[in-house]
């Protein structure tokens, strides 16, 4: 069985961590971004690769690539995700269509490219990087919190569809997590965010990277549809 990984946005938090979680596991990491990027660690088990998710053009070129070297993945982590955050009455045509096109076109441009050799070997594993803001709705996000609803409902009707080729689709919703997209944050906005996290702590990167790590394992081979937060118990339901 290939241990063939591919990460979407891996140059940077969430999506670098996770790619070297799984290349210190033996795994095969194929990790994009937009940009030209190199991993910190040196391995040969960490393949960067320039790759817009919502380029189909780019994503078919990427699959021939990916097909002609024997590194079509098993798992699947649709990480890659912008916000462009602003109040509904300010927001512009681009903010939505942007983050529209790469939050959720994206998960769908490398989904179906991949999902085809998944059923032919007969496993597979898909998580995508959601977002409580998608849960539990967040002001100046309305763009950003309907992609991530949106996965949610994505992810659910793959999983039913999929279930029986023994492929598990899943979906993760972080809370607040220390990278660039948070980094917005000030020690005053933080202070106030940290009395409504019960564990009175930002996440790290490291946490996603266990929990997708977990998700991708022969341990969760019974859990599929699900969306699992990530968040120091921020929002409890
Ligand atoms: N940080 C948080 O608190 C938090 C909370 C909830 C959910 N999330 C979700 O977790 C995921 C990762 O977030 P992060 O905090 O690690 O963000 P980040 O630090 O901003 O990194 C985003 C990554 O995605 C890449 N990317 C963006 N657009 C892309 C595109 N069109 N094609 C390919 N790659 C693209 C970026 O690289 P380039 O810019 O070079 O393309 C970068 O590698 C996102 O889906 C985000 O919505 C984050």
């Amino acid at each position: 069985m290939n241990k063939n990984v591919f990460i979407s946005g891996a140059s940077r938090g969430i999506g670098k961590a996770i790619a070297h979680h799984f290349a210190n596991n033996n795994f095969v990491v194929v990790g994009t971004s937009r940009n030209e990027f190199e991993f910190d660690q040196k391995s040969d088990n960490l393949i960067p690769l320039k790759l817009d998710v919502t380029s189909r053009d780019d994503v078919a070129d990427c699959f021939e690539m990916l097909k002609s070297k024997d590194l079509l993945p098993k798992i699947l982590i649709n990480n890659a995700g912008i916000t462009s955050d602003q109040i509904f009455l300010r927001m512009k045509n681009e903010d939505w269509d942007n983050v529209i096109n790469t939050n959720l076109n994206g998960v769908f441009n490398l989904s179906k490219i991949f999902v085809k050799n998944m059923i032919k070997q007969k496993e597979g594993r898909i998580i995508n990087i959601s977002s409580i803001s998608g849960l539990m709705g967040n002001p100046g996000q309305v763009n950003y919190s309907s992609s991530k609803a949106a996965l949610n409902g994505f992810t659910k009707s793959l999983a039913k569809e999929l279930g029986s080729r023994n492929i598990t689709v899943n979906c993760i919703a972080p809370g607040y997590i220390e990278t660039d997209m948070t980094s917005y944050i000030d020690e005053n906005q933080k202070k106030k965010l940290l009395e409504t996290i019960p564990l009175k702590r930002l996440g790290k990167s490291e946490d996603v990277a266990k929990l997708v790590s977990f998700l991708s394992s022969n341990e969760a081979s019974y859990i599929t549809g699900q969306t699992i937060s990530i968040d120091g118990g921020l929002l409890m339901y």
